[in-house]
């Protein structure tokens, strides 16, 4: 059974703690979720929505917490502090606590209400539509999990005041995904957010932005909750950044963000877009800049790319021993299931090698 999509329940708030309270005045029991980090900078924004009575669990910020283990502390957390089927939970933080916090709310005693305040831009953008939540488990990245959408998402600017520029761009990225899959004028406008707001640390604009991603996210995600069909264009970008992802961070030596991998990604697929259905060059060299400008060159030694291909061989989101990518016709129009070959993969590898 699909559930409907209710995209309604975001709302995009300058008054976060006016917003917040007319949420929960229909609640007797509250509980938040949050991390180290968040509890430090975001709480504070939103304290005086809350009462005393407010049960608070924060869990370790990384990745590596959204875990089983984290899972099983939350819901002793909540079994602890007699949370019942009227109880809400409040999930404020990054991607990693909106997507374990909506995993335990819809899980315990089968399921209690939940709202997500996300407070990175990634977690804005992205992880607020769709109402994928869960865990990763045996090394497995989003391995455990269901999509139940929140009862409500605020999102506000304010958050990301405390946001490191790594983080900012992280989520960037995925705003430059959308932008590409869907639209050529917001392509223009991130395009100059970035080379004239970003750099003067002018983000008087990024609220109408974040409008605009989130809608093309609920675009693609509204006639396609279970993802087997128009909702795979969001994965553009994706099949080749997972692997660099995946690659670069099982190094010890270094660390490459979610975002910045998809960008690189992104870069990829267009080159096979320009080879494969005709993609226009000089797009591909504008948005290649754009995307070097902001976080710089990129290539991949000749010697990682046969693991570059086994990684994508076994990235899930392809059927066996195929490699599925999403390819652009224009900036605006994708193409999904595009069978993508093992010398494509090495040609395209080799061709953005620098
Ligand atoms: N559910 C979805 O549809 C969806 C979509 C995209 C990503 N995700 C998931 O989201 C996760 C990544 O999200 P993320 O990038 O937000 O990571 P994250 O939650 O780990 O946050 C990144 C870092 O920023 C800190 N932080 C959060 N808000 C802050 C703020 N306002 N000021 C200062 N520091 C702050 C966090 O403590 C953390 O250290 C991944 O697990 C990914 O799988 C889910």
């Amino acid at each position: 059974m699909t559930k409907n999509y209710r995209y309604h329940d975001i709302i995009h708030t300058i008054d976060i703690v006016f917003d917040l309270n007319m949420i929960i005045k229909n609640y007797s029991s509250i509980y938040l979720l949050t991390d180290t980090n968040c509890f430090e900078k975001c709480l504070p924004k939103v304290k005086d929505a809350l009462s005393e009575q407010i049960h608070i669990y924060i869990i370790e910020a990384g990745e590596k917490n959204k875990s089983f283990e984290t899972l099983q502390l939350i819901w002793s957390f909540l079994i602890e502090e007699h949370a019942n089927r009227n109880s809400l939970l409040i999930n404020l933080g990054g991607g990693v606590v909106t997507d374990i916090g909506g995993f335990a709310a819809s899980t315990f005693k089968r399921g209690i209400d939940f709202i997500n305040i996300p407070t990175t831009l990634l977690a804005q953008v992205d992880a607020s539509a769709g109402g994928k939540n869960g865990i990763n488990f045996n090394g497995l990245k989003n391995e455990i999990g269901i999509i139940n959408q929140a009862n409500k998402v605020l999102i506000s600017p304010i958050f990301l005041e405390t946001l490191g520029d790594d983080e900012f761009l992280s989520g960037f990225a995925e705003m430059l995904k959308h932008s590409l899959i869907y639209d050529r004028e917001y392509f223009e406008e991130l395009k100059s957010f970035f080379y004239f707001d970003f750099k003067k640390k002018d983000f008087s604009k990024i609220s109408e932005l974040i409008k605009s991603s989130v809608l093309i996210k609920e675009h693609f995600v509204k006639n396609d909750i279970n993802d087997k069909g128009i909702r795979q264009t969001l994965n553009f970008g994706h099949t080749f950044g997972h692997a660099f992802e995946s690659l670069i961070n099982k190094s010890d030596k270094s660390n490459i963000k979610h975002g910045e991998a998809v960008a690189y990604g992104i870069v990829y697929e267009l080159h096979l877009s320009v080879k494969k259905v005709n993609f226009p060059e000089i797009d591909l060299i504008e948005i290649s800049k754009l995307i070097f400008d902001i976080f710089g060159e990129f290539s991949i030694e000749k010697k990682e790319h046969k693991n570059i291909y086994n990684l994508m061989l076994h990235d899930k989101k392809n059927t066996y021993k195929e490699i599925n990518c999403i390819l652009l016709k224009n900036i605006g129009t994708p193409l999904i299931s595009n069978k993508i070959s093992e010398h494509e993969i090495f040609d395209t590898l080799k061709t953005v090698s620098i």
